[in-house]
C-alpha cells in the first residue's frame, strides 16, 4: 500500500488502532500528518488516542465477537494492535480470510500477547540466549522449578501481564508463596500460569528499536535505532535515554538477536526488542511488535520518532532512524487517585533547557498511573537525564477544585 488517499472521502486510507493510550496517540498523530483516516479503539471512553483520531470506538478488545463485528463494519485497510490484551486468534482468522491486514502480522500479535508464545519462539525455536525459565501452573510447580535448576534469585511474572504487574523477585525459599500470591492477584486474566526466570545480573538493559520497512526497491529491510537505555522500578519504566553506549561486540549481538526475532515475526512496522547486557554478553528478554514505552524518548532524539517510523513502515514508506541529539525521558505519575486532574508547574517544567512535555490526557488518574512524560534533548545523555528528571518533578498533578 503506497498510495495514500484523502481522509473522510471514498479514497481514504483507513487505519484502526486497537488500543489508544499514550503510544497509540502518537502513532495516530503521525498517521494524521500523512492524511490517513484514523480510527481509535479502546476499552474506555476518551482514551488519549481517541481524542486525536477521526473516529473513536469503545469495545472489549479481548472479546472476539465484538472485535470481529467492529472490523467487519468499518473495514479498515490496516489494523494496528497497540496493546497485548486483544482477541488475537480472531485477528488471525480475519487476516487469513483476507478481511484485513494486521500489523506487523496477526501471528506476531498472537505470539507476543503472552509471555509463553514469544519466549518459546525466541529460546526454543530460534535458540536465542534468554534467562533460564519454566512455566508453572501452581505453587507446587513453581517451587519444583526453582529447586530443579532455576535457583535463587529468580523472578516470577504472570504469563499475561505488562508494566511489571504481578511481578516479583524471589531471593530465597521464604519469598516463594508471597511471589505466587502476588502473581495471582496481578495477572490480567485469572488463569494461574506464571513464568519463573533465573535472575540475570546484567550491567544494563536496553530497548533496541528495530524497524522492518520497505525500501524503494520494494524489499523489506531491517533498520536499527541507537540503543535506548532505561531504568525500571518494580518492572515499570521510569526513565529512558538515547543513545546508550555499548561495546561494539555487544551491539552487534544485540542487532543480530533483534534481526532474527523480528524477521521471524515478519510483516512491517517498528518493534521494541528488550535486551539485557553484561560485558559482551547479551540476553533476549521480550519484544513488542509496536512502539515501546521507553522509546518515548525518540520524540526528542530522532528525526523520525518511533511513532513516525511505525506509521511510515506500516504504510510501506521508507524510514530514517538517524539520531538527532542525545536526550532523555522521565515519567510523570498521577500521584493521586482522581478523575479530571490538573497539572501545576508546567511553566516551570518547560523552563528547563531543551525540555518538552507530553500530558496524555487520561480521564482518570491513579497514584502509579503514567499520566505524562518529560522529554529533554541536550549535548550529552547525563545532562539530558538530569534535566528530564528535573522537568518531570516540576509538574505537579493534583485533584481539580
Ligand atoms: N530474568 C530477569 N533478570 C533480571 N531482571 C529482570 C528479569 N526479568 C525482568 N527483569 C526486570 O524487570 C523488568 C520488567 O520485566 P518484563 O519486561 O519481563 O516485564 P513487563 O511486565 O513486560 O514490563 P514492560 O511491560 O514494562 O516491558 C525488566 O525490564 C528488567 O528490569
Ligand atoms: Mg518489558
Amino acid at each position: 500500500m503506497t498510495r495514500l488517499g484523502t481522509p473522510l472521502s471514498p479514497s481514504a486510507t483507513r487505519v484502526m488502532l486497537l488500543g489508544s493510550g499514550e503510544l497509540g496517540k502518537e502513532v495516530l498523530i503521525a498517521l494524521q500528518r500523512l492524511g490517513v483516516e484514523t480510527i481509535a479503539v479502546d476499552r474506555y471512553e476518551n482514551a488519549p488516542g481517541q481524542q486525536v483520531a477521526h473516529h473513536a470506538h469503545t469495545i472489549t478488545m479481548s472479546d472476539p465477537a465484538q472485535l470481529k463485528a467492529l472490523i467487519e463494519t468499518l473495514k479498515p485497510d490496516l489494523v494496528v494492535p497497540e496493546i497485548e490484551a486483544i482477541a488475537t486468534p480472531m485477528l488471525e482468522e480475519l487476516e487469513a480470510a483476507g478481511v484485513v491486514r494486521v500489523i506487523p502480522t496477526a501471528r506476531a500479535a498472537r505470539l507476543t500477547m503472552d509471555r509463553e508464545g514469544i519466549r518459546r519462539l525466541a529460546a526454543e525455536t530460534l535458540g536465542l540466549p534468554t534467562s533460564p525459565y519454566k512455566f508453572c501452573d501452581s505453587l507446587q510447580e513453581l517451587q519444583a522449578a526453582i529447586d530443579a535448576g532455576i535457583g535463587y534469585p529468580c523472578i516470577v511474572k504472570p504469563v499475561m501481564s505488562s508494566s511489571g504487574k504481578g511481578q516479583s523477585k524471589i531471593d530465597g525459599p521464604d519469598d516463594v508463596k508471597k511471589a505466587w500470591d502476588y502473581a495471582m492477584a496481578g495477572g490480567r486474566v485469572s488463569h494461574g500460569r506464571v513464568i519463573v526466570e533465573g535472575f540475570i545480573d546484567f550491567d544494563y538493559e536496553i530497548t533496541l528499536l528495530t524497524v522492518r520497512a520497505r525500501g524503494e526497491d520494494g524489499g523489506v529491510h531491517t533498520h536499527f535505532c541507537a540503543p535506548v537505555g532505561h531504568v525500571q522500578v518494580a518492572g515499570d519504566y521510569v526513565e529512558s535515554w538515547q543513545p546508550h553506549p555499548m561495546h561494539p561486540v555487544a551491539l552487534e549481538k544485540a542487532q543480530e538477536i533483534a534481526r532474527r526475532v523480528t524477521s521471524d515475526l515478519g510483516g512491517q512496522g517498528l518493534f521494541g526488542v528488550e535486551l539485557f547486557v553484561k560485558g559482551e554478553q547479551v540476553w533476549f528478554s521480550e519484544v513488542s511488535p509496536r512502539p515501546h514505552d521507553t522509546g518515548l524518548v525518540t520524540l526528542a532524539t530522532q528525526w523520525q520518532s518511533e511513532f513516525e517510523l511505525h506509521a511510515r513502515a506500516i504504510l510501506g514508506l521508507p524510514v530514517d532512524t538517524t539520531l538527532k541529539s542525545p536526550g532523555a525521558s522521565a515519567v510523570i505519575y498521577g500521584g493521586v487517585d482522581a478523575n479530571g486532574i490538573v497539572f501545576d508547574g508546567v511553566q516551570h517544567a518547560l523552563a528547563v533547557p531543551g525540555s518538552d512535555l507530553r500530558l496524555f490526557g487520561k480521564p482518570e488518574s491513579f497514584v502509579k498511573r503514567r499520566m505524562g512524560v518529560a522529554l529533554v534533548h541536550a549535548d550529552d545523555v547525563d545532562t539530558a537525564r538530569q534535566r528530564a528528571k528535573e522537568a518531570a518533578s516540576r509538574v505537579r498533578p493534583a485533584r481539580a477544585e
